[in-house]
């Protein structure tokens, strides 16, 4: 057990999905990792003593009630929570085997590798093209060819450039809900993050809007490791490969998606994913 990983084999592989695809996946390595992790606002506890390891280009969601904790756990991984008036927050974070608590991590830097995409997707009032440059100029990306290249690349890798190619100086606010969503995936992707984290990203659209947005997470895998907030269980079912659900600031189960949906391992799990509360 080496001091520097605090006894988090980052090596090792997590369960692998009973009845999964097709075909060895190989081992999974560990990418974020949270240890005993404990998060007060003031007083109250929101994530009690919570361990969850999350492993490298699978998608894994966190489901649960309404303030039971998921945002607040999910912006654990790129300190978005930085800044919240008296939050506390005890326990360890990794990225691989950078904690990232520790003095010397840099938030800013973090936040490159760790990209975001919330429920509420809000273009600023700029032009499409504008919207997906920020992030870079943000980022340090300053040489224009440059830019240009990876605003088509996230653009097309968010399954948006078709629609939008043509009128790239209009501005983003005449965008459709769903096709700001996946601006902002794009925002996000710009940077080239390794892992993007994703707070309820359809919760305010259309079932169609939904649907593409679900396809699109399903095609990231491979290129990203994905974290999903969701209170919709069929869409955690649909697009996760591991499952965590949290109750009240517990983590109350984790495993794959599979197995957590059809055999859960805890009552409360059961109760939760028959809708017998929630
Ligand atoms: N900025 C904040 N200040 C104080 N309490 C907060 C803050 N954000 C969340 N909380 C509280 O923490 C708990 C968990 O909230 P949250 O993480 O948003 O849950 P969820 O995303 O599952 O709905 C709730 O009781 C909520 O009221
Ligand atoms: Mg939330």
């Amino acid at each position: 057990m080496s001091l520097a990983t605090n006894g988090i084999d980052f090596g090792a592989a997590v369960p692998r999905a009973e009845g999964g695809e097709p075909g060895a996946r190989g081992p999974e390595r560990t990418h974020l990792a949270a240890q005993g992790v404990t998060v007060r606002y003031g007083r109250n506890a929101a994530i009690k003593g919570v361990s969850l390891k999350v492993p490298e280009h699978r998608v894994t969601a966190l489901i649960g009630p309404s303030g039971c904790g998921k945002s607040t756990f999910l912006r654990l991984f790129n300190r978005m929570n930085d800044g919240i008036e008296g939050i506390s927050i005890e326990g360890r974070v990794f990225l691989y085997d950078q904690d990232i608590y520790a003095r010397d991590t840099d938030a800013v830097a973090l936040r490159r590798r760790v990209g975001m995409v919330f429920q509420r997707s809000t273009p600023f009032p700029k032009s499409i093209y504008e919207n997906v440059a920020y992030g870079l100029r943000i980022a340090g990306v300053r040489d224009r060819s440059e830019i240009a290249r990876r605003i088509e690349e996230s653009l097309v890798g968010a399954g948006l450039w078709d629609e939008v190619k043509d009128r790239m100086h209009d501005s983003a606010m005449g965008l459709s809900g769903g096709q700001a969503q996946r601006l902002c995936i794009a925002r996000a992707m710009a940077i080239r993050p390794e892992i993007i984290l994703m707070d309820e990203p359809a919760s305010a659209l259309d079932p169609i809007a939904t649907a593409r947005i679900e396809d699109l997470i399903s095609s990231l895998k491979s290129r990203y490791t994905i974290v999903i907030v969701t209170h919709n269980l069929q869409q955690a079912a649909r697009v996760s490969d591991y499952t965590a659900f949290f109750y009240m600031g517990e983590l109350v189960e984790f495993a794959p998606t599979q197995a957590l949906f059809t055999n859960p391992g805890e009552s409360r799990t059961e109760e939760y994913i028959t809708g017998r509360f929630g």
